[in-house]
């Protein structure tokens, strides 16, 4: 069996989790290097994996700098840290697991792309939940063509009211400055799998969407710049510091997202609210990406689409998909099929119980599914067609950003004219 080295250029959450993963198949992957500035981050992978001191860098730049000494590259920086290692390890002959969204803008993509087309390197792109049970066994009953021609879709993406006030007010990915636009860095996973489900293209897209409720005005009269701060409203409000990173019933996740430390003490963690951005009010940050959106999209074969996403739940996908025989409705792990011909609903469990307990079990399955994805494609085991190659990501993107354009200017955007003048 083939056995891949592997270099992780960022050590944060998602670099740690594909790593963990790649230690549980060591007879497919060796971790040999690393880049991280964060001193614990590093050290974690370095012993984790036993790599030898002089393959751990304080930054991708260094690990680039020196001859490849891998197979694959992981790209797991933020995004706006993507364009760099991803064109430059692309350069070195590196094949990549990159991290979404490609990059920020569609002329960075366009960039990392080119890089990628020119050295002749393959990459995929972490559109995780295509990999889950739940969306690869959806897509396996649209195919066998149970509910007959796909007419319609509607998908939901419930963004959840913590995981937004978490990551898009507060945390990395507050800012569209800072990183990029809701759309991209939420929701180009469901673009991906609208497009993979239905394998139709998009020609005409239009979309709606604001930051609504997490603004200054929405403060509690009197409400500090921080929980920490003496919060009058601490015991009520749903965003308090405590609750999310302190209080029992924090998670170990959330609290290592805010001290940047692998086991993290109570002492740190209340200096990382007194000090750093997860203790500020919510209402008192410097986010500006939606927090409700909604995109209308037409495509091949009039086939009508409509993709909603926003914060004000508990959180979760929900897809229903309607078609010339039936309709699927899938969520949860399951997917109901409503009949034409029977008028009956049957209810089919894609996922397994339990799957929430394994190493592999993030994203649903989908961390473990892209891992083991990324094996067999780079082995020549499946074809590009059959994982989230670079290039079909690009496309799914693409969508992202036209999808913003005419959010802003109010217009209805033509998919073909949109790529031709991006790609001139
Ligand atoms: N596929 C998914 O479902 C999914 C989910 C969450 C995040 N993401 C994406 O994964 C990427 C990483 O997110 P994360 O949550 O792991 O963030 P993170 O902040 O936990 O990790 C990023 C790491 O990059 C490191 N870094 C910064 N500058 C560096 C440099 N010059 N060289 C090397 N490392 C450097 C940081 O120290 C940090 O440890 C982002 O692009 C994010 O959008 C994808």
């Amino acid at each position: 069996m083939k056995r891949f080295k592997v270099i992780l250029m960022g050590a944060g959450s998602r670099g740690r989790n594909y790593t963990d993963i790649m230690a549980h198949y060591s007879d497919r992957f060796e971790v040999v290097g690393v880049a991280d500035p964060v001193k614990e981050r590093r050290e974690y992978i370095r012993e984790k994996h036993n790599i030898s001191p002089d393959k751990c860098f304080e930054r991708w730049e260094e690990m680039l700098s020196i001859p490849k000494f891998a197979d694959i590259a992981i790209i797991a920086t933020l995004d706006q840290d993507h364009v760099g290692p991803a064109v430059k390890a692309a350069e070195l002959g590196y094949d990549m697991l990159l991290e979404k969204p490609i990059a920020p803008t569609a002329e960075d993509c366009a960039k990392i792309k080119k890089a990628a087309d020119a050295n002749g390197v393959k990459a995929v792109v972490c559109h995780v939940l295509r990999y889950t049970p739940m969306y690869s066994g959806l897509k396996k009953l649209l195919d066998d063509g149970v509910i007959g021609e796909i007419m319609s879709v509607d998908h939901i993406e419930a963004v959840g009211n913590t995981h937004q006030a978490h990551s898009f007010v507060r945390g990395n990915w507050r800012t569209t400055k800072e990183t990029s636009c809701m759309l991209l860095q939420k929701s180009c996973h469901d673009l991906d799998l609208i497009q993979w489900l239905t394998g139709k293209e998009c020609t005409r897209i239009q979309s709606f969407g604001s930051l609504t409720h997490f603004t200054k005005e929405n403060a509690p009269d009197g409400a500090p710049d921080r929980c920490t701060d003496n919060c009058p409203y601490n015991e009520e409000c749903y965003y308090s510091a405590y609750k999310h990173y302190y209080n029992e019933g924090a998670t170990i996740g959330s609290k290592r997202a805010v001290t940047k430390m692998p086991e993290p003490t109570d002492e740190q963690i209340l200096k990382a609210l007194a000090e750093g951005p997860y203790g500020r009010c919510v209402y008192k940050c410097d986010n500006d990406v939606v927090d409700h959106q909604t995109v209308n999209m037409e495509f091949a074969d009039s086939m009508t689409v409509t993709f909603s996403m926003n914060a004000f739940n508990e959180g979760g996908r929900r897809t229903r998909i309607m078609g010339t025989k039936g309709e699927i409705n899938a969520y949860e792990n399951q997917a109901h099929i409503y009949s034409f011909a029977d008028r009956k609903t049957t209810t089919v469990q894609l996922a397994p119980e339990g799957l929430g307990e394994t190493i592999e079990s993030g994203h649903g399955g989908g961390d473990g599914g892209i891992v083991n994805a990324l094996y067999d494609y780079l082995a020549g085991i499946r074809k590009a067609t059959e994982v989230s190659e670079l290039d079909i990501s690009f496309k799914n993107h693409l969508l992202v950003f036209a999808a913003e354009e005419s959010r802003k200017n109010g217009t209805v955007v033509d998919m073909k004219e949109f790529t031709e003048n991006l790609l001139k």
